[in-house]
């Protein structure tokens, strides 16, 4: 996820573009660049945030000009530097662009280019998108608007650009699919962003476009819209909003945790877009592609993580052992540092950090790799220190994850989790193309199911109140429930400040059923998969003992709904990907309980969202 900023008009447009980036750097702050142009146009970009861009200016003539684009960046491909950081430029120096989003059939394109004797210096699918623009702007001999048009129709993925070509220094070219892009209308002057808040305060004339939509903003013409396929003239819907600038960092919701929370289906979808091909049964991710010996011939794995990332480690078990009949031990990074573990040559160790700076996982990994074990890292943030550590490895594509709690983060790390499992057991043979084609198909749907659960907020909202001054919580759950139900522990103690424990629910009996009591919720992950009548059972026995049961249930559950006080039902799935979609009600509970007790949703008490000293 990444900022981007535009504005054609009369004003200076440096400081203008400058403000707006800053205003951006919650979706993404790993480089930053701008191209200004009032003349000569000139791009200064660097590795660092919007600060570090605004020194590099001032060494720079940045006045005067009264067109420009800017980017702030979260690195998706290519890890963050100053080659890598927007806005990129076309081998002619002619076209700059600025992007936010994947483009998934970027290496076939650069191909293409390549052999039209295109050259490239940065990593990144941004530049290559760029020298399209141009390659078909040349070829056809037709003008930048024209020219960006024809290149989206070749591809494939999510955009939000704002293209320049110094040729037409009147005019800004826009165009969206899957990524958000604004437009404010002000007088004589337009301005482009991620979202309003970069112009809000010059005007509160906005246009969204929408999918499939793209613009020519020009000085003298005005703005003209069209439809990306297809290419007719589009009349835009003008908005007058009215939102604050703290509601439009946070997509209009009164937290970043929520924004997070509701940010999953796309979050989920950017993950395994370009990865995951469902007909022709195939998982493409380049850190396993590359190191296939090493993940054929693997006789165990050893997973290190931390708080939430641990419980990710804990379902990978469960599916790896499944699917592809490797043995697995998952452990919290900071005992394995200490314990002088057994791991051997060939050994595979996993690192899962959102962050990829907890210090305890860092340590882990450079254990592992003293020891000869091959490391593959699973993190949220391109080029951190875990995942430049590691031998190779898998980027989950949730964007800046601002929330302490970890939300967006956890449910990618599932969905790149079982991407590995699908390949790991189609590389062994031991996954059979039913097993295989179920799971990639369920994994498809999940980012519709989540967009549906969301819309029961209100129902978890009502819970919520119920239950907002217990002091004690359990949750329950059995197999890959068994993480899930840790996972929503660890949200609702860690926002509200409740106590709450998650446990295997046969665990109960050794010990835990002593603190059931009329004042003790329960949540019970009961889907009705794997040992279903067993957790059936398990809530008999804490209901006679007066508890308090909320249960989430597969959709049409009867038996457990006669048992439960209140019931969540989420939709059919199959086993391996119920903690992704049970998550998403347990979230929700905690956020509604901390935010009914008064807590720091976004800023725990106590909490740091990367814990990156021991
Ligand atoms: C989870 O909500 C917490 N924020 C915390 O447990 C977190 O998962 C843990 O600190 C690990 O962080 P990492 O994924 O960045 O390594």
């Amino acid at each position: 996820m990444c900022g981007i900023v535009g504005y054609i008009g009369q004003r200076d447009a440096y400081p203008v573009i400058i403000k707006g980036l800053k205003r951006l750097e919650y979706r993404g702050y790993d480089s930053a660049g701008i191209t200004l142009f009032g003349g000569a146009a000139h791009v200064l970009k660097t590795k660092g945030k919007v600060t570090d861009l605004e020194k590099l200016a001032s060494t720079h003539a940045s006045a005067g000009a009264t067109l420009g684009l800017g980017h702030t960046r979260w690195a998706t491909h290519g890890v963050p530097s100053d080659v890598n950081a927007h806005p990129h430029t076309s081998n002619s120096g002619k076209i700059s662009i600025v992007h936010n989003g994947i483009i998934e059939n970027y290496a076939s394109i650069k191909k293409i280019l390549t052999e039209n004797g295109f050259t490239f210096s940065s990593d990144t699918d941004t530049e290559v998108l760029v020298n399209l623009i141009e390659y078909i702007k040349l070829s056809q001999g037709v003008k930048i608007g024209e020219a960006v048009q024809i290149s989206l129709s070749q591809v494939v993925g999510a955009y939000a650009i704002a293209v320049f070509d110094v040729e037409r220094p009147n005019e800004i070219v826009v165009a969206k699919l899957g990524s958000p892009l604004a437009i404010g209308i002000g007088k004589d002057e337009y301005f482009i962003a991620s979202d309003a808040s970069p112009f809000i305060e010059y005007t509160n004339r906005t246009i969204y476009l929408e999918d499939n939509e793209m613009a020519v903003i020009s000085r003298k013409k005005g703005f003209r819209m069209y439809s990306i396929v297809g290419g007719e003239a589009l009349t835009p819907n003008i908005q007058e909003i009215q939102l604050s600038l703290e509601k439009i960092e946070k997509g209009g919701f009164e937290h970043f945790m929520l924004k997070e929370i509701h940010e999953q289906p796309n979050a989920i979808l950017d993950t395994f877009r370009g990865r995951l091909f469902v007909e022709e049964q195939q998982i493409n991710i380049s850190g396993i592609e590359q190191h296939l010996d090493v993940f054929k011939n693997v006789d165990r794995i050893t997973i290190v993580a931390c708080g939430t990332s641990w419980h990710a480690g804990l379902v990978a078990e469960y599916l790896f052992e499944d699917a592809a009949r490797i043995p697995v031990e998952v452990e919290y990074a900071s005992e394995f540092r200490y314990r002088n573990p057994v791991i051997n040559k060939g050994d595979v160790v996993i690192a899962i950090s959102q962050s990829g700076e907890t210090a305890d996982t860092l340590a882990a990994v450079k254990l592992a790799k003293e020891k000869g074990a091959f490391v593959f890292g699973i993190c949220n943030v391109v080029g951190s220190s875990i995942a430049r550590e590691t031998h190779s490895g898998a980027y989950t594509h949730a964007g800046p994850e601002i929330g302490v709690a970890s939300t967006k983060a956890f449910t990618t790390q599932l969905t790149v989790i079982t991407m590995m499992g699908l390949r790991l057991g189609q590389l062994r043979g031991t996954i059979s193309k039913e097993a295989f084609d179920r799971v990639a198909r369920h994994l498809v749907e999940l980012p519709k199911q989540i967009g549906n659960l969301l819309k029961f907020a209100n129902q978890i909202k009502a819970i919520a109140e119920e239950y907002k001054d217990a002091a004690n919580f359990l949750y329950l759950g059995r197999g890959y429930n068994f993480p899930a139900a840790l996972e929503g522990a660890l949200k609702l103690k860690e926002i509200s400040y409740i106590h709450a424990e998650g446990y295997p629910a046969a665990e109960m009996k050794h010990g835990p059923i002593a603190l059931i009591d009329e004042n003790m919720p329960v949540v019970v992950i009961a889907t009705n998969k794997g040992h279903y009548e067993k957790i059936v059972s398990n809530i008999q026995e804490i209901k006679s003992r007066n508890a308090k049961i909320i249960s989430i249930v597969t959709k049409g559950d009867e038996s457990v709904k006669t048992l439960s006080d209140h019931v969540i039902e989420i939709p059919e799935v199959t086993e391996a990907l119920v903690p992704i979609l049970s998550s998403i009600p347990l979230q929700l509970l905690s956020y509604y309980i901390a935010i009914m007790r008064g807590c720091n949703v976004d800023q725990p008490r106590n909490l740091a969202k990367s814990v990156t000293v021991e």
